[in-house]
């Protein structure tokens, strides 16, 4: 061992001395600078020895190569809600994963969760990027070496998207592109694109088969519906497997406890309605505002399909392993079976335990009575079907999570 903390002994007599304005550097302390040089120079080749010596000298990440056996799947917004619990599965699933996020709305502390879960070396890297930067995604790009992308990274509010249209044109669409070339230009041949039922708007019949017309009527479906345009544009002359998924509504958590639903407190205002209902729960809001009860629906209030996290990652696993080189797969990703905001409210009282106030408001514009998944496509083709629909439940691990954050992963 060398030790590097040599003790004073000598007094300080050689140290050079200003006489009259000049410095006189006495020659005894000159010989001692010499040598103290050749003992950093000797120091220093011995390091470069030592590290030449060691097997990761000169050898490139495990990131940067494709190595047999083991598919490197890029996640972009996995720092996010959807995108860490997919995380969380291709680890245990032995995947290796790159995430790529710019934390504008995602949560490092998730990160540092599935870092703590899979500490070993060459299994998950995370790179703070943000993916409107072209040059900085085509450096990401060409210094790793992925086998397939899931495109999660999106702002994801209707209600935002209809205050700031440009920023989700912006985040969706051109970054999706940007992408996409950065996926032709260095060969990566599978991608995994979160799309969205808002895609559909507001269809006459239902349920919504991945053949109902899209026609979104919001810019967050409008720009993810552009998307989609590109993507399968593009798809037309290249060999790429590319699969969309159009999901309904997200709700629930890991059921480990490991991963919740984090959102921005600035984001409350857009947020959906499990985070609402949570919100009202903690007494964070007064209460929920259930808006429309009006609708052609059997109690009169709106009818969505909920598909819990854990499904939903499923999905995309059961995607990436079916992805056909130069095929398109398009599936919804839903249940298949409705209910109604005010069901909703009530499974949500009885997973916290809490008697959430509720006032029934005035319909808001721009809510479609019923949206309902057709999911008949997936469990045909990927063998895919929700295993996790009791809303109860889904909520009461959601609400776990959240009772023990509550500062979210700053907790
Ligand atoms: N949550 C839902 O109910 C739902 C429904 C349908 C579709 N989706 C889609 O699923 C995906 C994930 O949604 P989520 O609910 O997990 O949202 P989220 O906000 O929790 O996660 C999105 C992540 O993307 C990151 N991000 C955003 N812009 C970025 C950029 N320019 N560069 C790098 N990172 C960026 C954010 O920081 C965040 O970590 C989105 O594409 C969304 O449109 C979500």
């Amino acid at each position: 061992m060398l030790n590097f903390n040599r003790s004073r002994s000598q007094a300080r007599t050689n140290r050079s001395m200003s006489l009259g304005g000049m410095d006189f550097v006495d020659p005894k302390k000159k010989s001692s600078y010499v040598g103290k040089i050749l003992l950093a120079a000797s120091l220093t080749a011995f390091c470069i020895l030592v590290l030449k010596q060691s097997p990761t000298f000169n050898t490139p990440s495990a990131f940067s190569r494709h190595e047999p056996g083991i598919t490197h799947v890029l996640v972009t917004g996995g720092a996010g809600y959807i995108g860490s619990h997919a995380v969380l599965r291709l680890l245990k699933d032995s995947y290796r994963v790159t995430i790529v996020d710019n934390l504008s709305r995602g949560n490092l502390g998730a990160v540092k969760v599935l870092q703590g879960l899979f500490p070993e070396p060459n299994r998950l890297q995370f790179i703070y990027a943000d993916l409107g930067d072209a040059k900085a995604v085509n450096k990401i790009f060409s210094e790793n070496a992925f086998d397939a992308v899931m495109h999660f990274a999106a702002v994801a509010y209707v209600g935002e998207s209809t205050l700031d249209p440009l920023r989700y044109y912006h985040n969706i669409t051109s970054n999706t592109l940007v992408v996409l070339e950065a996926m032709a230009a260095h060969g990566v041949g599978t991608l995994i694109y979160s799309s969205t039922c808002a895609t559909y708007g507001e269809p006459e019949k239902m349920p919504i088969t991945e053949e109902t017309p899209q026609v979104p009527i919001n810019p967050y479906g409008k720009a993810k519906k552009m998307a989609e345009d590109i993507i399968l544009d593009f798809h037309t002359n290249s060999n790429m497997a590319v699969m969309i998924l159009r999901y309904f509504n997200v709700i629930g958590s890991d059921p480990e406890g490991r991963l919740g639903e984090a959102p921005r407190p600035e984001l409350r205002e857009h947020g959906r309605i499990s985070g609402a209902c949570f919100d009202a729960a903690r007494g964070i809001i007064p209460g929920l505002k259930v808006r429309g009860t009006d609708y052609k629906t059997a109690d009169g209030t709106c009818i969505r399909d909920y598909i819990d996290v854990t499904d939903l990652v499923d999905a995309h696993v059961k995607a990436l392993e079916k992805a056909m080189p130069g095929k398109v797969g398009i599936y919804n990703v839903g249940t298949g079976r409705g209910r109604s905001v005010k069901e909703f409210v009530e499974a949500c009282k009885k997973a916290t335990g809490v008697t959430i106030k509720v006032d029934f408001l005035d319909r808001r514009p721009g809510d479609y009575a019923e949206v309902l998944a057709d999911p008949t496509k997936i469990l045909r083709e990927l063998n895919w079907t929700a295993q996790y629909t009791n809303l109860q439940e889904s909520l009461q691990v959601a609400w776990r999570w959240q009772k023990s954050h509550l500062n979210g992963y700053n907790s």
